[in-house]
């Protein structure tokens, strides 16, 4: 594949400039995204692990330059992770903003658990769902196995972080179970994989995908394919670093073994509820 041929072939990779980059870690598979989400045309979609939006708004953005229909859904308890820290309530307040005046009629974020959120799904009605909450092998695997009944038969899963190593992230990287998870699951399902940008993972989980993207898994038996998305995610990369965004800090996150800040985060989630979505200080 001929590099000057790969942006008439894959044209809305290189057609749209993503409107918010607000962290880096996701941000170089933008441009797949916006391809992906062409040729799939999705009803539904559902992102586990939203976060500052920079991934949520650029499917946003897709649908509405495509002109589809979709109903976005961006699930996350904006109260952070074992890998991300705590977070100020300030950073919902932001996204919750910027989704409902740019993305009115497309962008509904689910302040919930990924597994009570599911209960609000009906079997067989997501087209394209994004993993991308705790990245432990347990919880990425609780995720997969949750959702994937949620799958329609036109479905795509994604995958965040599938190439976090001890090599590009040091010890952090030994709390990462996406690669182990998708090397279980991939050999069901045709996939394709990305390396860039902490990787991505892609399952052709519906048996009726759209030969639009049955298309994609099989030209990237070419490593032209992810050479060349690998260089349109990179392009995003330094366009943001050259934004100058300083790295988000967040506070320590207590640990999942601290039955204290699990009672805590319990009763924040019921004061948020019976101050019908208004967050406790
Ligand atoms: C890596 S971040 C998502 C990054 C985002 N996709 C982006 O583009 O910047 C993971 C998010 O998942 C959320 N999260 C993790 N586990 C969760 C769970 N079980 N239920 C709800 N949210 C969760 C965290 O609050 C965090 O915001």
């Amino acid at each position: 594949m001929a590099e000057t041929n790969l942006d008439a072939r894959f044209p809305w990779a290189a057609r749209l400039s993503p409107e918010r980059l607000k962290s880096p870690w996701w941000i170089g598979h933008i441009p797949f995204a916006f391809e992906l989400v062409a040729r799939l045309r999705p009803g539904t979609l559902v992102e586990l692990g939203t976060y500052s939006g920079s991934s949520f708004a650029a499917f946003c953005q897709a649908v509405r330059a495509c002109g589809l229909d979709t109903r976005c859904y961006g699930v996350d308890l904006w109260e952070g992770d074992v890998h991300m820290g705590t977070f100020d309530e300030e950073l919902f307040r932001e996204v919750s903003q910027y989704m409902s005046d740019t993305y009115p009629g497309i962008a509904t974020l689910v302040r919930k658990d990924f597994d009570e959120a599911s209960r609000d799904f009906a079997d067989g009605s997501v087209d394209l769902l994004h993993i991308d909450g705790t990245h432990t092998y347990e919880a990425v695997g609780n995720d997969f196995r949750t959702w994937l009944p949620k799958m329609s038969r036109r479905g795509v899963i994604l995958f965040h972080d599938t190439n976090v190593t001890v090599q590009n992230a040091g010890e952090a990287a030994l709390r990462f179970g996406v690669r182990r998870l998708f090397d279980e699951v991939k050999g069901r399902y045709p996939h394709l994989e990305f390396g860039h940008c902490w990787g991505l993972g892609v399952l052709v989980t519906g048996s009726e995908a759209p030969p639009e993207v049955l298309e994609l898994v099989a030209a990237a038996q070419d490593p032209a394919f992810a050479a060349h998305f690998a260089a349109k995610g990179q392009a995003v990369s330094e366009r943001f670093e050259a934004m100058g965004i300083p790295l988000p800090v967040h506070g320590t996150y207590p640990g999942s073994g601290s039955l204290a800040a699990r009672a805590a985060n319990r009763l924040r989630r019921l004061a948020r509820r019976l101050l019908g979505g208004a967050s406790p200080a």
